[in-house]
């Protein structure tokens, strides 16, 4: 068998093609996890993204992520006590989000609110891997805390106090809409969560690597991972996704929808992807919770919409690897769990922090500030023009 792509070890310094848009670049050596693009795999280290669907919940895979091995039966205990024993956030970040608009975006809320738990962090500023990866692992009990207040709050409620004797997917989803879920929901979650912790070199996550090597600190890398995860052409595009679904009548609308899109150019959310030029996996397994949970929410029009969109999409474009991927069926299950569609984004960043810390604390050890250069276009010979001459 060939060897898969973006495998082995690296010189340095090495050569390689570079597109636009920092394609085909190259961070460093990973152990964390890997995309391969033409096959459509997605394992973390090691270990299929299908297994850990099946069979793992989100404190694991956290603690797979970044600690590198699956844990014993105490250590994933411990690790569950942990994280829900960090659950709870200040007053003053609760109150934060009581004081800015109600109707802001809600990543902008949790971008806030991280931030505002950063402040109140006396061990903020400890730059040791010990320290981030404390940080990191409060972050990942933490953020779901915020974005659960945030949902209450926007819809005027109170915040719900986190509780402990919920693993993190059935309080996440507890926290968001008041009632203890069942254990159907809670699976859905666990796998969404899973299924978004950690996906190579994406903008987000390289952004959150960029901002911590400059040795800044673990809240100020995530709060940028958040930044750059809000927009529509990274995790943003959940939401774009399901609005979009959710305009189409049914099936013969979704047939003129792809084709006003591709007569129009213009993109369809939730297809496509840098990496991948087969179908995604986390599309795979969302695509058959999406039947499942819209058949029991008897909303099943809706899966049955998305799926003839996809089918008119891969009929249009399969050909260029324009495929689902995983911002196009998630959208349809937290629709149909009642989860009301600005809080998709953060859902995906409740999940996304587990990946975050895990990349920074790897690269820790070894970094190296990241520093590119941009090739200068302009004029290089201006004379200064005096303000009364221009
Ligand atoms: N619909 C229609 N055409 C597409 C799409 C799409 N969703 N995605 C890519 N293309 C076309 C694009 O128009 C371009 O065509 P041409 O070569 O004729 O100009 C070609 O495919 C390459 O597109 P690109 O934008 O240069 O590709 P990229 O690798 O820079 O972008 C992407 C990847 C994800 C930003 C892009 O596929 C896209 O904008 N998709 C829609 C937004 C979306 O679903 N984002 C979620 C990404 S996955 C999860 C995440 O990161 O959050």
């Amino acid at each position: 068998m060939a060897t898969p792509r973006y495998t082995g070890k690296i010189e340095w310094p090495t050569t390689i093609q570079l597109g636009k848009g920092l394609e085909g670049a190259i961070t460093g050596e990973t152990q964390i996890g890997y995309v391969d693009g033409d096959k459509g795999w997605l394992v973390y280290r090691g270990y299929n993204i299908f297994d850990l669907a099946e069979h793992s919940d989100f404190e694991e895979t956290t603690y797979l992520l970044i600690f590198g091995k699956l844990p014993t039966k105490k250590e994933l205990d411990d690790f569950k006590k942990k994280l829900a024993g960090y659950r709870e956030v200040p007053a003053e970040v609760i109150d934060t989000l009581k004081r800015i608009p109600r109707d802001v975006h809600p990543m902008a809320a949790l971008r806030t609110g991280v931030s505002v738990l950063g402040c109140l962090d006396p061990d903020a500023d400890d730059t040791s891997v010990e320290g981030e990866t404390e940080i990191g692992i409060k972050l990942t009990a933490q953020m779901a805390t915020i974005a659960g207040a945030i949902a209450r709050i926007r819809n005027k409620k109170e915040p719900i106090k986190p509780d402990r004797s919920l693993d993190h997917s059935a309080n996440f989803l507890y926290m968001m809409t008041g009632e203890k879920p069942d254990d159907f929901s809670t699976k859905v979650m666990d796998v969404s969560l899973i299924l978004h912790a950690d996906h190579g070199m994406n903008a987000s996550t390289f952004t959150t690597m960029v901002t911590n090597s400059s040795l800044s600190d673990m809240y100020s890398s995530v709060c940028a991972g958040i930044c750059s995860l809000k927009g529509p052409l990274h995790g943003g595009a959940n939401e774009r996704a399901l609005a979009d679904m959710m305009a189409i009548k049914d099936e013969a609308g979704a047939v003129t929808y792809v084709k006003d899109c591709i007569d129009k150019k213009k993109k369809i959310m939730g297809f496509g992807h840098r990496v991948y030029k087969a179908y995604d996996p986390r599309a795979k397994v969302l695509g058959q919770y999406s039947e499942k949970v819209t058949e029991m929410k008897k909303m099943g029009h809706l899966y049955k919409i998305a799926k003839k969109v996809e089918e008119e999409v891969i009929k249009a474009y399969g050909e260029r690897g324009i495929f689902p991927n995983v911002d196009f069926y998630s959208g349809t299950i937290y629709y149909a769990m009642g989860i009301e569609i600005p809080m998709f984004t953060p859902i995906f960043a409740v999940s996304r922090v587990a990946g975050w810390a895990a990349r920074v604390l790897e690269y820790l050890p070894q970094n190296r500030i990241f520093r590119p250069r941009a090739v200068y276009v302009g004029p290089l010979e201006q004379k200064y023009v005096p303000m009364d001459k221009r």
